[in-house]
C-alpha cells in the first residue's frame, strides 16, 4: 500500500483528516452568520438540499477520483476527462490558494484573540483593550481588544506562526497530517459539545436554538439563500478545492468511499449543527446583535456573550480562551488541506519534492495573508457602527467563496457526468461499496447538479448588477 506520493497509516487517520479539513471556520464562523443573514429556518430547506442533492454526490464524486487514479485533483480530471478537464482542476488550485491566503488571515487574528485572552487569565485586574475578556462589566471589550490588534502588526507576526504551524504539520505529508488530527480533532469536539451544553443550559438558550429551526418558507425565493447555502455547503464539505481527492488519493483502491462520504458529511454537518446550537443559544440569551460582517459575530459578537457567562472574571475568561483555541484548531486542520490539495498537484504535475511544492504555494500565499491583515489596508472606518469592512479579504471572500467553488462544481460534474460517463464512476465506487449507488447518482451527477448549480450561479450574477 506504500507509494512515495504518501499514504494513511489506518481508515481513522483518513476520516480524522478529511472531517478535520471538512471542520473549520466555515462551520463555526461562517455557517451561523450565514443562516442569520438568510433567515435563520429560512436556510434549513436549501441548506438540506445542498447536503443531499450536492454535498453527499459531489463528495463521493471527488473522494472517487482520487482512489481510482491515485491523483490529486487537476491530473485526476485529466486522467478521467481528458486534457481540457484538467484546467478546472488548475482552476480549482488557483482558488484553493486565494481562500488559504485569507483562511490563515483570519486564523492570525483568532490566534492573537487566543493569546490574549490567555494571557488575561493571569492578570485579574486588566481592562479592555489590553484583554479580550476583560470584566463580565465591559462586555464590548472584545472588540474593543479586537480593533486595537487590528491596528497593530501583531497579526502580521500571528500569521507567521499560523504559517509555520501548517508548514510543520504538512512537511512529512500524509505521517505528520495524521499524527496532528488525531490529536486535534477529538479536542474540537470536546470543546464544542462543553460549549454546546453550557449555551443550552442558559437561561432562554433554547429559545435561539428554535430560531434556528423553525422553518421559515418566505426566503425560499430568493436566489441569494440558495446560493448562500450552496456556497456554504461547498465550502463546509471542502469540495471544489481539490482537497477531497487529495487526501482520497492516499487512500488503498478498495477503499469504500461510498460511506467514507456518508461519514465525513454527516461529521461535519452534526458539528456545525451544535456550532449553531451553541451560537444562537448565546445569541438570544444576551439578545445579541449580529448584524454588520461574517466576522463580527465569532470576533466580538459572540465574546460579548461569553463575557456575560459569568460574573467571576476567571471563568469568562476561560471561556473565552477556549472559544478561540477551538476555532485555531478547528481552523489548523482544515488549512493543512488547503495547503495540501495545490501542493499534491504540484509534485504529481512537476514531479518536484515536498519542500519545493510548499515553498511555491507558501510564498504566495504568505503574501497574500500578510496582504489582508495589514493595518494600513484593513478598512477601520466601519468600525463605528460594530461592522468590519475588510477591503481584500472581503473581495477575495465574495468572489472565490460564492462564485468559485459552484463553477468548479459544476464543471467537474459535467466533466465527469458526460465525458467520462457518470456511470462508470458509479460502478467503480460501487465495487467496494457496502451501499451500493442507485442509478440516481448519475442523474444527479449529470443533470439535476448542473441544472441547479447553472440556475444559482446565473441569478447571482443576475443580481449582481444592482
Ligand atoms: N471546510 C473548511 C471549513 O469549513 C474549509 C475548507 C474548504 C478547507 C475547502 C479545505 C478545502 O472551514
Amino acid at each position: 500500500m506504500s507509494t512515495k506520493r504518501g499514504n494513511w497509516n489506518s481508515k481513522l487517520g483518513f476520516i480524522l483528516a478529511a472531517s478535520g479539513s471538512a471542520i473549520g471556520l466555515g462551520n463555526i464562523v461562517f455557517f451561523s452568520s450565514n443562516a442569520y443573514q438568510y433567515g435563520g429556518g429560512a436556510f434549513y430547506l436549501p441548506y438540506f438540499v445542498a447536503l443531499f442533492v450536492l454535498g453527499l454526490p459531489i463528495m463521493m464524486m471527488e473522494f472517487g477520483m482520487g482512489t481510482l487514479t491515485g491523483k490529486s485533483f487537476p491530473l485526476a480530471l485529466r486522467q478521467l476527462a481528458g486534457k481540457r478537464a484538467e484546467f478546472v482542476g488548475w482552476w480549482s488550485i488557483a482558488s484553493a490558494m486565494f481562500i488559504t491566503a485569507y483562511y490563515v488571515a483570519i486564523l492570525g487574528w483568532a490566534f492573537g484573540m487566543m493569546v490574549g485572552a490567555f494571557g488575561s487569565l493571569f492578570e485579574p485586574g486588566i481592562t479592555a483593550p489590553f484583554a479580550p475578556f476583560a470584566n463580565p462589566t465591559e462586555s464590548a471589550s472584545a472588540m474593543v481588544y479586537f480593533f486595537s490588534l487590528l491596528a497593530t502588526w501583531w497579526p502580521v507576526v500571528f500569521i507567521f506562526v499560523i504559517w509555520g504551524l501548517n508548514l510543520l504539520i504538512l512537511r512529512n505529508g500524509t505521517a505528520t497530517i495524521e499524527r496532528a488530527v488525531r490529536i486535534f480533532v477529538p479536542l474540537m469536539w470536546l470543546f464544542m459539545i462543553g460549549l454546546v451544553v453550557r449555551g443550552l443550559t442558559l437561561d432562554g438558550g433554547f429559545d435561539g436554538a428554535m430560531y434556528l429551526f423553525t422553518p421559515d418558507l418566505e426566503g425560499i425565493a430568493d436566489a441569494n439563500v440558495w446560493r448562500g447555502a450552496f456556497s456554504q455547503m461547498f465550502f463546509s464539505l471542502s469540495l471544489g478545492l481539490g482537497t477531497m481527492t487529495a487526501y482520497a488519493s492516499y487512500l488503498p483502491k478498495d477503499a469504500d468511499q461510498v460511506n467514507n462520504s456518508l461519514l465525513v458529511s454527516f461529521l461535519n454537518c452534526g458539528f456545525e449543527f451544535i456550532a449553531g446550537l451553541a451560537i444562537f443559544s448565546l445569541l438570544f440569551v444576551y439578545a445579541l446583535n449580529p448584524a454588520g460582517s461574517t466576522l463580527s459575530l465569532s470576533f466580538f459578537v459572540i465574546p460579548q456573550g461569553i463575557n456575560e457567562l459569568s460574573t467571576i472574571p476567571w471563568i469568562t475568561r476561560l471561556f473565552g480562551f477556549l472559544f478561540f483555541f477551538l476555532i485555531v484548531i478547528a481552523g489548523l486542520t482544515s488549512s493543512i488541506s488547503l495547503i495540501e490539495g495545490p501542493a499534491a498537484a504540484l509534485i504529481d504535475k512537476l514531479k518536484i519534492s515536498r519542500r519545493k511544492a510548499l515553498t511555491i504555494i507558501a510564498v504566495p500565499c504568505m503574501i497574500g495573508s500578510v496582504l489582508c491583515t495589514l493595518p494600513i489596508i484593513v478598512d477601520q472606518g466601519l468600525n463605528g457602527n460594530g461592522t468590519l469592512g475588510l477591503s481584500i479579504l472581503d473581495i477575495t471572500d465574495h468572489w472565490v467563496f460564492s462564485y468559485s467553488l459552484l463553477i468548479v462544481g459544476l464543471v467537474e460534474c459535467l466533466a465527469i457526468g458526460w465525458i467520462l460517463g457518470a456511470d462508470k464512476l458509479r460502478l467503480a465506487l460501487n465495487q467496494y461499496a457496502r451501499y451500493p449507488l442507485g442509478r440516481w447518482f448519475n442523474v444527479l451527477i449529470k443533470y439535476v447538479i448542473p441544472t441547479l448549480l447553472a440556475t444559482v450561479i446565473l441569478s447571482s450574477l443576475w443580481e449582481e448588477r444592482s
